[in-house]
C-alpha cells in the first residue's frame, strides 16, 4: 500500500469510529516552551488538561513534525528530521481498551500485516506509577501471547509531557518485526534492540498524569489517549522494506538525486540520506515562516540546509530544482501550503545555496590549515565563514579531532546576547525606552495601528502566504517587513494603500480583548510567530478586518489615522519585501 493509501486509510478508519478529523498544525508550536511540533497531540494540549475541545471528544489528525534530536543520526536507516505522525486522541471519551482494541483493529484487520511480526510493550511500573497490568490484559485478550509483550521503564514507555509541563502518562508501543533474524544478541535481540530488526510503529499513550515544572506527578481529572504512529515507518512494514529511504515517501527523490547527480545511491548512502531528509525539513520550515539565521529556529534551518548542500557538493549535485519538484510532489495534495509558499521555498533555498558555497570554499581552505581544532577556531568558523558547528565537528571528525561543544556553546551564548542587545536597540518598537514627547509617541501609537491595517491588506491582496517578518516606527515613518517571493506591481501597491484609505473612512473602531493565546490563534488571530507570546494575550481587531495578537498601544478609532500613503516598496533579502509608509499628508 503506498503512502498516500496509508494516510487516507488511517484517517478513514477512526473517522468511521466516530473521530473528527482535524488539520495538521503548523511546524511553529502553540505552545511556546517547545522549537517545533513533534508530535500530534501538541495543538490538543489544552482538551487534554479539561479544557472543552471545539472538536469534540475524539478527533484524528496526519501532523506534520519536526524533531531535531536526531539531526546528528540522519544518514543511517532510519532517522529523520521531518515525518508525519498519525494520530488518534480523545479527551476522557474512551480509554485503554477501546484505545488498543482500535490499533489492533487498523493493524491487522485492515491493514492485515501479519500477527506474528507483532510485538508489544508495555510501562513495567516504578516507584511511583505502578505496572500497567491493564494493557497487558487487554492485549492477551485481543489474542497476543504474553511471550510476545516486554516491560520497560520509564525511558522507554512513559510518555510526555512536551514542553516543561503537561500531561502525561504510560505507553505501550507496538513495535514490528521487520527481518526475523536475530542480530549477534541472539535470543536477545527483542524489540528496543539497537541492531533495528525492529522498529517501533506505534505508541499508545494513555495521560493520566499531569506533571508540573517541578516534575511532580498528579492525576488529571479526565483520562485521555493521545496515539502516534509513524507513517514512514508504517509505510517501511507496509511496503516491505527495511530501511526508511526506500519507501515510496522517498524513493522518488533519491532517484532524482541519482539522475542529476550521475551517482549512485549505494555508494554514497548518507550522503543522499541526509540530502533527501534535509530538504524536505527546510521545505516545510520555510512554508511555516522560517528563514535561515542565527537564532533558534533560523539557525536549526540554516544548519540542516548548509549539511544538505555539503552533502550535495561531495556527491557532485549542483542543482536542487528538480529534487524539491519531487517532494513537492509528494505532498502536494496533502499540504496545499507548500505549494502556495511554493516559489519563496525555493527561492529562500537557493539563496542560501549561493551564499554557503561562496564561503563554503573559502572556509574549507582555511579549515585544511588549522592544525588542530579547539571551540574557539570553530566560533572562528561559524563567525566568518557561517560554518555551523556540527559542521565543523563532522570535518573534525574525519581528522579524528574531538570539539568541546560546551565551550563553543558559551561563545555563542555570548555572541547571541551581544547581536540581541544590538538588535533590540535597532528594531525596538515602542516597547523602547527612550523617552518621546507627547506628538511622537500619538503618531508612533498611529503608525503602530497601521501595521495591523498594512498587514491584513497585504495578505488580501497578495494571498495569505505574506507573514509579518518585523516592523520599526519612528515618529515619522512605519517600515514593515514581511515575507513575499516577488516584486510588487504598481497596481498592487494602488490596491493596498486604497483597501486601507478605505477602512480608515469607514471609521472603524479598534477593539482589545483579552485571551488565552491558544484560543487567540484558534479565532483566526494573526501571530508574530518569532514572538514568544505569554499564556494571555491581548488580541486587537479592526472591525472584521484584522484580528491580531499584540501588546499595543493602538488609537481607538482608525479614522484617527486620517490617510496612509506606502514610499517604498524593495527587496530586503530574499523572499522578503519591505514596505515604508507614512501618514496624513496623502
Ligand atoms: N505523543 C506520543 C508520541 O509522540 C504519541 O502520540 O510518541
Amino acid at each position: 500500500m503506498n503512502s498516500f493509501d496509508t494516510r487516507k486509510a488511517f484517517l478513514d478508519f477512526f473517522v468511521s469510529k466516530g473521530h473528527k478529523e482535524v488539520k495538521a498544525s503548523s511546524l511553529i508550536p502553540t505552545d511556546e516552551s517547545v522549537l517545533f511540533t513533534t508530535a500530534g497531540m501538541q495543538q490538543f494540549k489544552p482538551y487534554f488538561l479539561g479544557e472543552k475541545s471545539p472538536y469534540g471528544n475524539m478527533v484524528t489528525t496526519c501532523q506534520k513534525c519536526m524533531r531535531t534530536s536526531d539531526i546528528d543520526n540522519v544518514g543511517d536507516v532510519n532517522h529523520l528530521t521531518f515525518f508525519e505522525m498519525l494520530g488518534n486522541f480523545t479527551f476522557g471519551q474512551y480509554f485503554k481498551k477501546e484505545a488498543i482494541q482500535y490499533a489492533y483493529e487498523f493493524l491487522i484487520d485492515t491493514l492485515k500485516l501479519p500477527k506474528d511480526r507483532i510485538w508489544i510493550t508495555y510501562f513495567k511500573g516504578d516507584k511511583d506509577v505502578e505496572k500497567d497490568e491493564e494493557s497487558i490484559k487487554i492485549w492477551k485478550e485481543l489474542g497476543i501471547s504474553e511471550d510476545r509483550m516486554i516491560g520497560f521503564s520509564r525511558e522507554d514507555n512513559f510518555w510526555g509531557p512536551t514542553g516543561n509541563e503537561g500531561p502525561c502518562g504510560p505507553t505501550t508501543e507496538i513495535h514490528y518485526d521487520l527481518t526475523g533474524i536475530n542480530c549477534s544478541l541472539g535470543d536477545k535481540c527483542l524489540p528496543n534492540c539497537s541492531c533495528k530488526r525492529y522498529v517501533e510503529i506505534w505508541n499508545l499513550v494513555f495521560n493520566e498524569f499531569y506533571q508540573d515544572k517541578g516534575k511532580k506527578l498528579t492525576p488529571l481529572k479526565q483520562n485521555g489517549v493521545d496515539t502516534g504512529m509513524g507513517l514512514e515507518r508504517l509505510c517501511m512494514a507496509l511496503q516491505g522494506k527495511t530501511i526508511l529511504f526506500e519507501t515510496d515517501l522517498f524513493d522518488g527523490i533519491i532517484k532524482e538525486i541519482e539522475k542529476v547527480s550521475g551517482k549512485k545511491y549505494e555508494d554514497f548512502q548518507s550522503s543522499f540520506r541526509i540530502i533527501a531528509d534535509h530538504l524536505k525539513s527546510a521545505m516545510f520550515l520555510i512554508e511555516a515562516g522560517i528563514l535561515p539565521g542565527k537564532n533558534d529556529r533560523e539557525y536549526i534551518l540554516r544548519r540542516i540546509l548548509r549539511r544538505a548542500i555539503r552533502h550535495a557538493k561531495n556527491i557532485g549535485l549542483k542543482d536542487f530544482n528538480s529534487i524539491l519538484e519531487k517532494i513537492f510532489d509528494i505532498y502536494e495534495d496533502i499540504y496545499p501550503e507548500i505549494i502556495a509558499g511554493k516559489e519563496r521555498i525555493i527561492s529562500v533555498i537557493d539563496e542560501e545555496k549561493l551564499k554557503f558555497e561562496k564561503t563554503l570554499e573559502k572556509g574549507l581552505k582555511e579549515f585544511e590549515k588549522l592544525s588542530f581544532i579547539n571551540s574557539e577556531k570553530a566560533f572562528y568558523l561559524y563567525e566568518s565563514y557561517g560554518f555551523p558547528i556540527e559542521l565543523t565537528i563532522e570535518l573534525a571528525k574525519e581528522k579524528n579531532i574531538n570539539v568541546d561543544l560546551k565551550e563553543f556553546d558559551d561563545l555563542q551564548k555570548k555572541h547571541q546576547e551581544i547581536s540581541r542587545a544590538g538588535a533590540q536597540k535597532k528594531f525596538g518598537g515602542l516597547g523602547i525606552d527612550i523617552v518621546l514627547d507627547e506628538k511622537d509617541r500619538k503618531e508612533m501609537t498611529k503608525l503602530h495601528t497601521a501595521t495591523h491595517l498594512l498587514h491584513q491588506a497585504l495578505r488580501q491582496i497578495l494571498g495569505e502566504e505574506v507573514k509579518q517578518m518585523g516592523s520599526d516606527i519612528n515618529p515619522e515613518r512605519l517600515r514593515f517587513d514581511f515575507s513575499f517571493k516577488r516584486k510588487l506591481e504598481k497596481e498592487e501597491l494602488e490596491k493596498i494603500e486604497n483597501l486601507i484609505n478605505e477602512k480608515i473612512k469607514e471609521g472603524l473602531e479598534m477593539k482589545k480583548e483579552e485571551m488565552k493565546y491558544e484560543d487567540a490563534i484558534k479565532s483566526g488571530a494573526l501571530a508574530f510567530f518569532k514572538e514568544k507570546y505569554p499564556e494571555i494575550v491581548n488580541v486587537y481587531s479592526i472591525g472584521n478586518f484584522s484580528k491580531e495578537i499584540c501588546a499595543g498601544p493602538h488609537v481607538d478609532n482608525i479614522s484617527e489615522l486620517k490617510c496612509v500613503k506606502i514610499l517604498k516598496e524593495e527587496a530586503v533579502g530574499v523572499g522578503v519585501r519591505r514596505i515604508k509608509i507614512k501618514l496624513n499628508n496623502c
